[in-house]
C-alpha cells in the first residue's frame, strides 16, 4: 500500500512538475486580433498586406501547400489580378501526349507553389533546418498567432551573458531552445503597402500572422456571421414565445 501511494505521489508530482519545466521562454504576450472573439472577422485590408508579407518575404523561404490561388478572390483580388499572382510560379505538369513531363505558368486551381523542389533542397538552402509549411502554423502551435508573432518579433542580435549561439543559428526569446535556424525576416519598412499603413516591423508581424491564421481557418468568417444570425434567431424566437405565452394565459387568468 505504501509503495503504491509512493509511486501514484511520485507521477503526479512528475505530471505538475514535466510540463512545468518543458514551458520555458516568456509568456506570450496578447495581441488583440480582429478576428478574435464571438463577433470577430478578419480585417481584409490587413489579409492583404499580409499576403504581400508573405509573397514578398516569407515564401522565399516557406511553402503554404493547403492555400489555392482562387482563395485569394476572398482577400478582394479580382479574377484578373488573381490570375496575374498565379501566373508568376511555374509548375511541373504532364505527362502531354508524348508522355513527357513540362512546365507550365500556375492557374488560380494550383495550390501555392512551393519555393523549393522538396524537404531535402529546403534543408541544404537554411543550414540543415527545414522551414516548416505555413498552412496550418496558426493552428498548429500553442498560442497560435500570439506565438508567430512572438516569434517575428523576438530576435534579439546579443543573446545573453553566457548564451553563446552557433553560426547560422539566431538568438530568439519565444523559439522553445532559444535557438532558431531562421534569420530575422521582418526589420522596419521591409515591405511599403500600397494602403499607406505605416510598415513598422511589429505591424509587418501582425499582418503576417492574420494571413497566416486566415490560411489556417479560411471559414472563421461565415462561421461568426452564422453564429449572429442564429443569436438573431433565437431572440426572435424569444420574444414572439412569450408574445405567444402572454396571449394564451391572458384569457386563462
Ligand atoms: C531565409 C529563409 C526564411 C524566411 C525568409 C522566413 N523563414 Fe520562417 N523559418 C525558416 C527556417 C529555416 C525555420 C526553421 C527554424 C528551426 O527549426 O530552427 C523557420 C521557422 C519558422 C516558424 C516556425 C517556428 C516553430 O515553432 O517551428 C515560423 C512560424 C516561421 N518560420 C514564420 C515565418 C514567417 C511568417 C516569415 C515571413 C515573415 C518567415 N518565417 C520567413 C526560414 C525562413
Amino acid at each position: 500500500m505504501r509503495k503504491f501511494l509512493t509511486a501514484t505521489f511520485a507521477a503526479a508530482v512528475l505530471a505538475v512538475a514535466v510540463p512545468a519545466s518543458a514551458e520555458e521562454g516568456p509568456a506570450l504576450e496578447h495581441q488583440g486580433w480582429s478576428w478574435h472573439g464571438p463577433f470577430g472577422q478578419y480585417d481584409k485590408a490587413q489579409l492583404r498586406r499580409g499576403f504581400q508579407v508573405y509573397r514578398e518575404i516569407c515564401s522565399n523561404c516557406h511553402s503554404m501547400k493547403l492555400v489555392a490561388y482562387r482563395n485569394l478572390a476572398y482577400l478582394g483580388f479580382t479574377d484578373d489580378e488573381v490570375k496575374a499572382i498565379a501566373a508568376e510560379k511555374q509548375v511541373q505538369d504532364g505527362p502531354n501526349d508524348q508522355g513527357d513531363m513540362y512546365s507550365r505558368a500556375a492557374r488560380p486551381s494550383d495550390r501555392f507553389v512551393s519555393p523549393f523542389p522538396n524537404d531535402q533542397a529546403a534543408r541544404v538552402a537554411n543550414n540543415g533546418a527545414l522551414p516548416p509549411d505555413l498552412s496550418l502554423m496558426a493552428k498548429a502551435r500553442v498560442g497560435g498567432p500570439d506565438y508567430i508573432y512572438g516569434i517575428l518579433t523576438g530576435f534579439k542580435d546579443t543573446p545573453p551573458e553566457g548564451v553563446t549561439i552557433p553560426d547560422g543559428m539566431y538568438y530568439n526569446i519565444v523559439f522553445p531552445g532559444h535557438q532558431i535556424a531562421m534569420p530575422p525576416p521582418i526589420s522596419d519598412d521591409q515591405v511599403s503597402y500600397a494602403d499607406g499603413t505605416k510598415a513598422t516591423r511589429e505591424q509587418i508581424a501582425k499582418d503576417a500572422v492574420a494571413f497566416l491564421n486566415w490560411g489556417a481557418e479560411p471559414e472563421l468568417d461565415q462561421r461568426h456571421n452564422l453564429g449572429v444570425k442564429v443569436l438573431i434567431f433565437v431572440f426572435v424566437l424569444t420574444v414572439l414565445f412569450y408574445a405567444l405565452k402572454r396571449k394564451i394565459w391572458a384569457t386563462l387568468h
